[in-house]
């Protein structure tokens, strides 16, 4: 059984082509590590018509989804361990500890909404969370439903093939990560920094951590406000300074 079953209601599931088989998603997918539905929130709209949408109760431009399919779609497909979100650019921003926390649930049921946004009866009758991806507005729920489903799955256990990579990454542990270099040694006048060459495992785990925490401080002030500096931070950062600075966001 996969360890994640998402289930996304959706009026535009042509959306998700591609995306699905992409990557480190395609592969667990077929590994069967993680299931990704896509439905057609239609199938749950009444005959003749199946219109998923209709005008704004009070008028103005642009269209609502309803409420009847959506709460039908989600008592139907809802599973012992179901969690259903809703995504809408109205909620805090999705952040990784709450990603983290989605990708230990069973079942997502990720709830796209389109045009003006959908029935607000919809949020007491069936919806555990709220999800927005950013501060900005999309057109539909759809991509970042993507979004989502990208990030939860990655952390599903078998996906990323050494779980010490994600244990070093930006916003696992409050920090951003460290810069990274491949071959060529030197590119344009810009050389690797020697200690990544050195074959010195220690010192590259030092001046790693040093440079992700000054990439923190300069880039991201926010995070160190929250979770701070210790002792040995600070001396790690002063042993190793900023390779260079990177340009203000
Ligand atoms: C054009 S938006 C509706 C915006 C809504 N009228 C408002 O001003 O809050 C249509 C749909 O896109 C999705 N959406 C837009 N921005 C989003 C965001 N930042 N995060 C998550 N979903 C978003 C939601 O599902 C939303 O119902």
């Amino acid at each position: 059984m996969a360890s994640l079953r998402v289930d996304v209601l959706t009026t535009f599931p042509r959306a998700f082509d591609g995306f699905l088989d992409a990557s480190l998603l395609g592969k667990a997918r077929a590994a069967g590590i993680v299931e990704v539905r896509v439905h057609d929130l239609r199938a749950w709209a009444a005959e003749p018509q199946r219109r998923t949408d209709d005008y704004a109760y009070g008028g103005g431009p642009g269209m609502v989804l309803r409420v009847e399919p959506i709460v039908a779609a989600v008592e139907e497909l809802r599973q012992a361990d179901g969690w259903v979100g809703l995504l809408t650019p109205q909620a805090p921003p999705l952040t990784q500890p709450r990603v983290q926390a989605l990708a230990r649930r069973g079942q997502l049921i990720l709830i796209c909404g389109r045009y003006e946004g959908v029935d607000d009866r919809v949020r007491p009758l069936v919806v555990d969370e709220e999800i927005s991806v950013g501060d900005y507005v999309l057109s539909g729920g759809e991509a970042a439903a993507m979004v989502v489903i990208d990030a939860a799955a990655r952390l599903a256990p078998g996906v990323v093939g050494a779980a010490a990579s994600l244990q070093g990454e930006s916003h696992a542990a409050g920090r951003l990560s460290h810069p990274q270099f491949t071959r060529p040694e030197e590119f344009r006048g810009l050389r690797a920094p020697a200690v990544l060459l050195s074959g010195h495992h220690q010192r590259v785990a030092q001046w790693r951590r040093a440079q992700g925490l000054h990439r923190t401080q300069h880039l991201r002030p926010d995070l160190l406000v929250q979770r701070g500096l210790s002792n040995d931070e600070r001396a790690l950062m002063h042993q190793y300074p900023p390779i260079d600075t990177p340009p203000p966001p």
